[in-house]
């Protein structure tokens, strides 16, 4: 069977995974490997390695892991297909079509034709916005609130316009069925089974994301007036998903990667204006609280977050939220609050882009911000005090870096009057009853994990033929299978032999593709981390040694099956006696 294994291939040679990977992720190298936070769970320790030798990636917390195809899916939320293509794309080469199996091809297509329906979309959207009479609503608009033609560009700003059914009129021309476009959520449909478009009478903003191609995956759409609801987005759909995606991350990547920053708004005009004013490194949340996932995200390019605020009640105690995410995800962040009446959009255009970045560089980190806030003008209150240590202090427990946890109680005290020695030993009790075990090294216990209460003669056979693939024939030539009990090793072995037999190459990862179990191929991809436990001198001798035990295995087994037959006995001992030395070790 052809596939595109050839095309996959091909894109390995081209697609280091350290690169690719460090393009999203802040790598360094440590010993062999390199390591980083991960991008997939919440951590504060590196456990996310990256194998430049192997091409493949594992992390020991949560154990994703797998080559830089696995990489691009998990990391941008695609399929296999999707992955493929986007990566044949980045790295110029040429795929076959029709290779994939008939459920991949359906998934992917399937997914291809939402994408498609928005970008249709996008397109009708940026058209209306240019129409004579329908655009001019929308162009005025844009013009009230300073935002640029070159912005209306580069963010592919359009205008829905009025009427009911001008997109769904424009995607059936397109030969784009109803229901595809209802479940790429830009039209609804009635009670009676009308369909309709959901966006009317706004000025658009595509969302788009971080993959190569910048596609879109939602729209948020504004009024033009002060009618309710003020934004209208595109509901949760199998592309979208409001709470994990920030607005402009495709466009601010670079300056993010460049300044080290990333500037944090909530709004999507709060993220043009400052685009529009040279601040290139901002993203906005989608008016929904910050999740975790995109601080990961954010943490892999940037190494400080700046996050700004209105500086209302709501917008503050949306800034407070933030804190235990930050310091969840050990990402640096600092606050700042705006002015009254303003947001970051109304501010930089009234004050300008030095006022604003005075702000940036003058911001108090997150913390300090939260324990003033908290504290505020109430410090005299001792129930008020109590009840604020007994709000943060939980926070602070997860913060493991002692010496920025020591900085903070520090800080703490120091702003609630409260003495260190009192909060230290709050914080002891709050440690001890959230459970120890949490805190402990887990890089360390996931290394240690690794090969519990297997045989370790058959934990070496594997380790020997993972590193020195040379010594497969001769291994399984001699029926080393024999010495396998473990029935995961087994597994393993077999896939190996198997390969070599077919001489096709034998890798981790070609492996692993072979496992039907996903613990098999967790635990071969940690495994496969480990070291070699002879060197290469060593070799030649650790093979015969396997080769010598399989021959002992077999006498032994031999004599068990002749015994009370003297005739068979003694061909046995002559073959033992050809076999020589082996046996004597
Ligand atoms: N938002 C939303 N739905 C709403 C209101 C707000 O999705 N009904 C989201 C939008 O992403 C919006 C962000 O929350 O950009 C911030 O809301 P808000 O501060 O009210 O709006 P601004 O961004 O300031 O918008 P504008 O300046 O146009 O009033
Ligand atoms: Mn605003």
């Amino acid at each position: 069977m052809i596939s595109y294994q050839s095309a996959k291939e091909e894109i390995k040679q081209a697609a280091d995974i350290v690169s690719v990977v460090g393009q999203f992720v802040q790598l360094k190298k440590a010993g062999e490997n390199f390591v980083g936070l991960c991008p997939f769970h919440g951590e504060k320790a590196p456990s996310f390695t990256v194998s430049q030798d192997k091409q493949m990636f594992h992390c020991f917390g949560c154990k994703q892991g797998g080559d830089v195809f696995a990489f691009w899916m998990a990391y941008h939320s695609l399929s296999f297909p999707e992955a493929l293509k986007d990566l044949a794309e980045r790295y110029n080469v040429q795929l076959p079509e029709k290779h994939f199996t008939a459920e991949e091809k359906k998934k992917a297509d399937y997914r291809e034709t939402l994408y498609n329906v928005n970008e249709l979309a996008t397109l009708y959207f940026e058209k209306e916005l240019t129409h004579p009479v329908r655009g001019k609503p929308g162009r005025d608009y844009f013009k009230r609130r300073s935002i640029s033609h070159s912005i209306i560009e580069e963010f592919h700003l359009g205008y829905a316009p009025k009427g009911w059914d001008g997109l769904k009129q424009f995607l059936l021309s397109r030969k784009v069925s109803l229901e595809t476009a209802l479940t790429a959520g830009v039209l609804k449909r009635s009670d009676k089974g009308h369909y309709y478009d959901l966006f009317r009478e706004r000025v658009m903003f595509p969302i788009m994301d971080l993959t190569q191609k910048k596609r879109v995956i939602g729209f948020g759409g504004r009024v033009l007036d002060d009618t309710l609801p003020k934004y209208v987005n595109t509901p949760e759909t199998p592309l979208f998903h409001k709470g994990t995606c920030l607005y402009g991350f495709d466009a601010s990547r670079k300056a993010i990667r460049e300044t080290g920053r990333a500037i944090v708004v909530e709004g999507y005009m709060d993220c043009l204006a400052l685009r529009k004013h040279g601040l290139k490194e901002v993203v906005a949340t989608l008016g929904t609280a910050l999740s975790e996932t995109p601080v990961r995200k954010l943490k892999g390019i940037g190494k400080e977050a700046v996050v700004v605020f209105d500086a209302d009640e709501a917008g503050k105690s949306a800034a407070l939220r933030t804190l235990p995410i930050f310091l969840n995800e050990r990402l640096s962040a600092k606050a700042v609050v705006l002015p009254n009446g303003h947001d970051p959009d109304s501010f930089i255009n009234s004050s300008g882009r030095d006022a604003f970045s005075k702000l940036l560089n003058a911001a108090p980190s997150l913390f300090d911000f939260y324990v003033d806030q908290k504290l505020g003008s109430r410090t005299q209150d001792i129930d008020q005090k109590v009840s604020i240590l007994e709000e943060i202090l939980p926070i602070l427990a997860k913060v493991r870096n002692e010496t920025q946890r020591s900085l903070y109680i520090k800080r703490l005290s120091e702003k609630s009057e409260v003495a260190e020695s009192v909060v230290l030993s709050a914080l002891g009790g709050i440690k001890q009853s959230s459970g120890k075990g949490r805190f402990k090294n887990d890089i360390k216990q996931q290394f240690t994990s690794v090969n519990t209460n297997r045989p370790i003669g058959e934990i070496q056979l594997l380790n020997l033929v993972l590193h020195y693939p040379e010594t497969v024939a001769d291994l399984r030539g001699h029926h080393c299978r024999l010495l396998i009990s473990d029935p995961m090793i087994r597994r393993i072995v077999d896939v190996v032999f198997d390969r070599q037999s077919r001489s096709e190459a034998v890798t981790v990862e070609t492996i692993q593709e072979r496992l039907d179990r996903n613990e098999d191929r967790i635990w071969l991809r940690e495994f496969a981390f480990r070291p070699a436990f002879c060197s290469d001198r060593e070799v030649k001798q650790a093979v015969r040694d396997f080769i010598g035990k399989v021959q002992k295995k077999k006498i032994a087994e031999a004599f068990k099956k002749a015994i009370g037959d003297p005739r068979a006995i003694n061909e046995i001992l002559k073959k033992k006696i050809a076999a020589g030395r082996p046996f004597g070790n």
